[in-house]
C-alpha cells in the first residue's frame, strides 16, 4: 500500500508547489482526487514506534494499538519484565492473524517487537535509547507516578519525584527523539498528561502540576519543530484501571465518584486508549498538532453534582 508522506514538511514542497498552493484561484482549486483512503491514513507498516512505559497499562495498551496498525513497536520500561510481556502479547496477537498484522505492505510479514530498557530520570539511559532507534517515527511518552497528598504535607523529595518522572522525563525523552525527527523531517510525538491538567482533586497537587507542565512542553515542541515536519500531542486520560490507579480502587466510595463524574458513568478500559493514541501518531492526524485530547469519557464536559428532572 502506497503512503502518503507522514508528516511532511515544508522543506520538502518545492518552491513551485508553494506558489501554486498560494495563487490558488476558483480555476486551480484543489480536488479530492487525490484524497487518501482511511486505512491507508491508520496504516503504520514500515514505521517504528517507541513506546515508552510500555510494561503496564496504558502504555501497554497504546503498544498494542500501534503493533495493531501495523508498526515496529520497540517497548520500553524500567520493568523489563512488562516490557517483555507486551512483546509477548503483540506475537500472540500476530501469530492469530488479523490483529497485529498491519492494514499495508507488511501485512502479515510479522514485524517483530522488541522490549528495551530506559529509565526517563536518567539523562543517559534516554540518550542510549534515542540512539539505539534514532529512525523512530512515533513516539509515545507513558510513565507517570503520583503521590496523594496535601500540599501542606508534601516533602521537596516528593515534588523532585513526581516533576522528575512525569515532566522531566517527557522534556528528556521529546528533546532527544524530536531532534532525531526534524532531522529526517517527519515524526509524531504523543505525550501522556491528565484530565489532571485542567481540574484539580484535593491531594493531587503535585501532579496535577507536573501534567500541566506536559501540557504547555507539548504546545512548545509543537510549535517549535512543526515547520519541521514533526507533530507532538498530548492524551489526557481519564479515570482508567491501572496499577497507578490502585488505591482509588481499594477505596468504593472514591472509585464509584470516579464512575459517576463521567458523562458514560464508568471507568475507562484500557483498550479504549489505544484508537486515539493510533489517530495522533498516525497520518489519519497529519493536520493535528499541539491539541490536547481528552480520553475522559465525558468528565470535562459536564458539571455532574446533579441532574435536574426536566
Ligand atoms: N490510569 C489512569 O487513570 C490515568 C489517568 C490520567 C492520566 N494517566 C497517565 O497515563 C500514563 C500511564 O499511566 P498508567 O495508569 O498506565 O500507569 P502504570 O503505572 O500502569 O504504568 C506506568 C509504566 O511506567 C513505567 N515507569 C515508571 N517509572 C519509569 C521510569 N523512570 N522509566 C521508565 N519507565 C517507567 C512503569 O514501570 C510502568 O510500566 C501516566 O502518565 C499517567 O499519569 C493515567
Amino acid at each position: 500500500m502506497s503512503h502518503v508522506p507522514q508528516d511532511s514538511s515544508p522543506n520538502s514542497t518545492t518552491a513551485s508547489d508553494s506558489t501554486a498552493a498560494s495563487s490558488s484561484t476558483p480555476n486551480s482549486m484543489p480536488t479530492n482526487e487525490h484524497n487518501p483512503s482511511i486505512p491507508s491514513l491508520f496504516d503504520l507498516s514500515g514505521r517504528t514506534a517507541v513506546v515508552v512505559g510500555a510494561g503496564s497499562g496504558l502504555g501497554q495498551a497504546s503498544a498494542l494499538g500501534l503493533a495493531d496498525a501495523g508498526a515496529h513497536v520497540i517497548a520500553a520500561d524500567l520493568n523489563v519484565e512488562g516490557a517483555e510481556a507486551t512483546v509477548r502479547l503483540i506475537a500472540d496477537r500476530r501469530a492469530a492473524g488479523g490483529a497485529g498484522a498491519g492494514t499495508g505492505a507488511s501485512a502479515g510479514t510479522g514485524a517483530v517487537a522488541e522490549a528495551a530498557r530506559v529509565d526517563i530520570t536518567d539523562s543517559a539511559s534516554v540518550d542510549a535509547l534515542v540512539a539505539a532507534h534514532p529512525e523512530a517515527q512515533v513516539l509515545v511518552i507513558t510513565p507517570g507516578a503520583n503521590v496523594r497528598k496535601r500540599l501542606t504535607n508534601t516533602t521537596d523529595e516528593e515534588f523532585d519525584k513526581v516533576i522528575d518522572i512525569n515532566l522531566k522525563g517527557t522534556y528528556r525523552l521529546m528533546r532527544g527523539f524530536g531532534t532525531e525527527m526534524a532531522e529526517r523531517g517527519r515524526g509524531s510525538i504523543v505525550t501522556y498528561s491528565s484530565f489532571r491538567a485542567l481540574t484539580i482533586e484535593a491531594g493531587q497537587g503535585l501532579y496535577a502540576a507536573a501534567k500541566a507542565g506536559v501540557v504547555q512542553l507539548t504546545k512548545t515542541m509543537a510549535s517549535e519543530l512543526g515547520p519541521r515536519g514533526v507533530r507532538v500531542n498530548a492524551i489526557l486520560p481519564g479515570p482508567f484501571d491501572t496499577p497507578l490507579t490502585q488505591q482509588i480502587k481499594a477505596d468504593g466510595r472514591w472509585w464509584g465518584a470516579y464512575a459517576d463524574k463521567t458523562a458514560l458513568g464508568r471507568w475507562g478500559t484500557l483498550h479504549e486508549i489505544a484508537g486515539p493514541v493510533l489517530f495522533l501518531a498516525s497520518d489519519a492526524s497529519s493536520y493535528v498538532t499541539g491539541h490536547s485530547q481528552l480520553v475522559d469519557g465525558g468528565w470535562m464536559a459536564h458539571d455532574g453534582r446533579f441532574t435536574p428532572d426536566v
